[in-house]
């Protein structure tokens, strides 16, 4: 069941995602060799709960802790942890998702550890692309299909794959609402979109293979040729003629100045 969003109810998902963007602000600060991805984790989660949101990762499923933190090869859901402790050239994704006033908000964002290789950098571009990609063609009348098919086509053309173990999704008073958002498939297949649809766009880019393994822990996802991954996410609510981008990196624009990608 896709539930449309009234206007007054996309301005309290503007308003909960933009406590997780701010909670991101914090991360971009605090980032650096030397800190680990548990202080990373800390650091978000005391600032969304000192601003009335409760991390609703923590709990979902069992999942142990407030945030999702995946190094390099870790595509998604990576655990934070004391041990994991952040590297120069590392690139590192922090993803999660904030409830307030009853409503989700969803968010992911790689950032580079001090420098990192041009190749690197390449991907972390590229898959910012093709978030902006999806998003373009998150309108009134366009299909879920549409969607999908402008991410893969940007990733492939970089020479990158898409991970399609994982996908985005709608959201709003669930973390997960219907429908299904692929980061694959074909223009003009799926469902219309309608105004007032709220999906959460995340597409996880590989520098690599496709092939995907699940860590013993039950949730980290890394490449099985342990080669990089990137992974963007923003909700938007879907409108006419250009979607509504509800979260946002203006924080961690803020922070990263120049460095900003
Ligand atoms: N942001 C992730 C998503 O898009 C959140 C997963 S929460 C977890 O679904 F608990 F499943 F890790
Ligand atoms: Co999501």
């Amino acid at each position: 069941m896709i539930y449309l969003k009234t206007d007054e109810e996309v301005e309290l998902m503007r308003e909960s995602n933009r406590i997780l963007g701010m909670a991101y602000g914090e991360v971009a600060k605090a980032i650096a060799p030397g800190v680990t991805t548990q202080q990373l984790n800390d650091i978000a989660e005391q600032f969304v709960r000192d601003h009335g949101g409760v991390p609703s990762c923590l709990g979902f499923e069992n999942y142990p802790k407030a945030f999702c933190i995946s190094v390099n090869e870790q595509i998604v859901h990576g655990i934070p942890d004391d041990k994991t402790v952040l590297q120069e050239g590392d690139i590192v994704t922090v993803d999660g998702c904030v409830l307030l006033n009853g409503f989700h908000s969803d968010s992911a964002y790689t950032f580079p550890v001090g420098e990192i290789s041009e190749e690197k950098m390449r991907l972390l571009r590229t898959t910012k692309e093709c978030l902006y990609k999806g998003i373009e063609q998150a309108v009134t009348g366009h299909r879920l299909g549409d969607i999908g098919f402008a991410v893969q086509d940007h990733a492939e053309k970089a020479g990158y794959q898409v991970c399609r173990e994982f996908v985005g999704h709608g959201i709003g008073r669930d973390m997960h609402e219907d429908p299904e958002v692929m980061n694959y498939g074909k223009r003009g297949n799926g469902i219309v979109l309608k105004s007032g649809m709220t999906l959460a766009i995340e597409p996880m880019i590989l520098m690599g293979r496709r092939n995907v393994i699940i860590e013993d822990d039950g949730w980290t996802a890394r490449t099985a040729d342990r080669k990089p991954a990137a992974h963007y996410e923003l909700s938007v609510c879907v409108r006419n003629g250009k979607a509504d981008i509800l979260s946002t990196f203006d924080y961690i624009k803020e922070v990263m100045g120049d460095q900003f990608i």
